[in-house]
């Protein structure tokens, strides 16, 4: 680190958030979101947060001030810009040769996972940790973070490149979204690259003969969450824990759940740009609107009595695509209006289709990735399905949820902290949640639905109690913010403001059990 820069109770605590995808750069899922507002509530905690994403063409065509701060030796440079929404700060690697690619972050556009994929996450990696360790000459030195934060299997050699190397080297956190997407290739194919022998040790991040990127963020990061507290506890279970249970229960002490929160001002009904009619808890004539819209705008029976029901979701067996599939007769039996949209798996997408067919008026089957529409529909809906085999923290619910859609869903993950039952929940009920992963489990769960829904007022009572509750950033940012200084003793020694509060981080809850001072950062720096 540079002598000359201040120490840290003199300037804000720098973070480096390390991602594969964000919105609106990139995005196939909820770790865009996340990569999106989690910087930007730490922001408004007065962390300097930037974060760092692969230079792919979508990110290259969306970010704005797009700035070269130095070729890289690999070829190819490491590109400043900022967000076009919200002005972040991201660090774009732009190497051609791995990223300026027609298709999606992981797969061409026949949804085949890209060959190269090790040697272009570990390239992006070895960037990030350059840039955090302020190796190789680096002349962006007016960023060196107190802590590098990475997400998913594909920022996992990041870890290991801090771990690994020699002399100071900023603290680091991992963030676990998925434990099923670990990034495992031949062991063969990471020597070829050069990559570090130690993590071919089974304490490294050799898993059954492969080398597991994921595997390599679990090991090597000083700590480790993931998206929900339930979650954190279900992966340390042979049933949840996809083959790394053991690595994770090693690692047990420093592991905690945090809950997400949604970007609650680009998920909000009463200012959303995409829908044609606002409306929130006290004003839901205009979900009316916005459902009678769609009806028309999709050809769907205007004087249906049933309930809208609505599908936004990756169609994969995570999400339970399938039994969704298999259910559709015994949904539209039961009156409801069903409108499916997501990508997935190749044969899922062709057998919703196929289903769709002859089935106008009340079956609407969209294929595609379309951010718009998706609010569109939540804006619509009655009912959100969401249910999931499994669910690390599950953000399409807590949209759906704030958009006066109520969640079938099964209580898992993330889903078990944040939907309570409207028949087991003692009168504070936000959703239809179904145990097992069943056809008949899943029609049940909408014929219970479609009860409340015959009784407006019950049905309006609970749709404004589901909207009112705050699923927002704010709380778990100043988790996070509790965490990091946690783990960065220069800073709670110091009492550095943004740390106010911070107790023991290995319980996330004791973290924030003291308000942080929100703008104290800034205002010692400008002194
Ligand atoms: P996951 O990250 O496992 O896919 P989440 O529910 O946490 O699940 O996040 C999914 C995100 O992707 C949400 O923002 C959701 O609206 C979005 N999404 C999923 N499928 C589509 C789609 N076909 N079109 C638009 N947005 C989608
Ligand atoms: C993952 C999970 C999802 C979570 C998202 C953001 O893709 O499947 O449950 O909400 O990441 O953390």
């Amino acid at each position: 680190m540079d002598k000359n820069e201040p120490s840290l109770p003199n300037r804000r605590l720098r973070v480096l958030f390390a991602t594969s995808e964000l919105f609106p750069l990139a995005k196939t899922g909820g770790l865009g979101d996340v990569a999106a507002a989690l910087p930007a509530a730490l922001g408004a905690l007065g962390v300097d947060a930037r974060a760092i994403l692969p230079g792919y063409i979508s990110a290259l065509d969306s970010a704005r001030g797009k700035r070269l701060l130095r070729r890289l030796p690999e070829g190819g440079a490491l590109l400043l810009a900022y967000t076009p929404d919200t002005g972040l700060p991201v660090y774009l690697v732009d190497r051609p040769d791995l990223f300026r690619r027609a298709g999606g972050p992981y797969q061409d556009a026949t949804k085949q996972d890209w060959p190269d994929n090790l040697r272009r996450f570990a390239g992006f990696s070895a960037v990030v940790a350059a840039l955090a360790l302020g190796g190789d000459g680096a002349s962006e030195g007016d960023f060196q973070p107190d802590l590098v934060h990475a997400n998913d299997w594909h920022t996992g050699l990041v870890m290991a490149y801090l771990a690994l190397a020699d002399g100071p080297r900023p603290a680091s956190l991992f963030t676990i979204h998925n434990l099923a997407y670990q990034g495992n290739f031949p062991l063969a194919e990471a020597r070829a690259l050069g990559l570090p022998e130690a993590l071919f040790a089974t304490g490294g991040a050799e898993f059954y003969g492969q080398l597991s990127c994921l595997k390599a963020g679990i090991v090597y990061a000083d700590r480790i969450t993931t998206v929900s507290p339930t979650y954190a506890r279900e992966i340390l279970t042979p049933e949840h824990g996809a083959g790394l249970h053991g690595v994770l229960r090693a690692r047990a002490a420093d592991l905690i759940g945090i809950r997400n929160g949604i970007d609650a001002r680009a998920w909000n009904p009463a200012e959303d740009p995409a829908l044609a009619f606002s409306y929130d808890a006290a004003r839901l004539s205009g979900k009316a609107l916005n459902k009678a819209a769609l009806r028309h705008e999709l050809g769907l029976d205007a004087a249906a009595s049933g309930p809208l029901v609505i599908g936004v979701n990756r169609l994969t067996h995570q999400k339970m695509a399938d039994i969704v599939l298999a259910a559709l007769p015994g949904l539209l039996a039961a009156g409801a209006q069903v409108v499916l949209h997501g990508q997935g798996d190749q044969d899922l997408e062709a057998a919703l289709r196929a289903a769709s067919a002859g089935r106008e008026g009340q079956l609407v089957v969209r294929i595609g990735y379309e951010e718009a529409f998706a609010h569109r529909l939540h804006a619509a809906a009655d009912l959100a399905l969401t249910p999931a085999r499994f669910e690390p923290c599950g953000l399409t619910t807590l949209y759906a949820m704030r958009y006066g859609a109520l969640p079938v869903t099964r209580p898992v993950g993330g889903i078990a902290d944040s939907v309570v039952d409207l028949e087991a929940g003692g009168g504070q009920g936000t959703g239809f949640a179904f145990s097992d992963p069943t056809v008949e489990a899943l029609v049940g769960a909408i014929a219970r639905a479609r009860r409340l829904f015959a009784d407006e007022p019950a049905w309006r009572a609970v749709q404004r109690r589901v909207m009112g509750q705050d699923f927002g950033w704010a709380e778990p940012a100043r988790r996070y913010l509790g965490l990091y200084c946690a783990l960065l003793p220069e800073a709670a020694r110091s009492g550095l403001p943004c740390c106010a509060g911070d107790a023991d981080s290995r319980d996330a809850s004791a973290a924030v059990a003291a308000p942080v001072a929100a703008h104290a950062c800034e205002e010692r720096e400008a002194a």
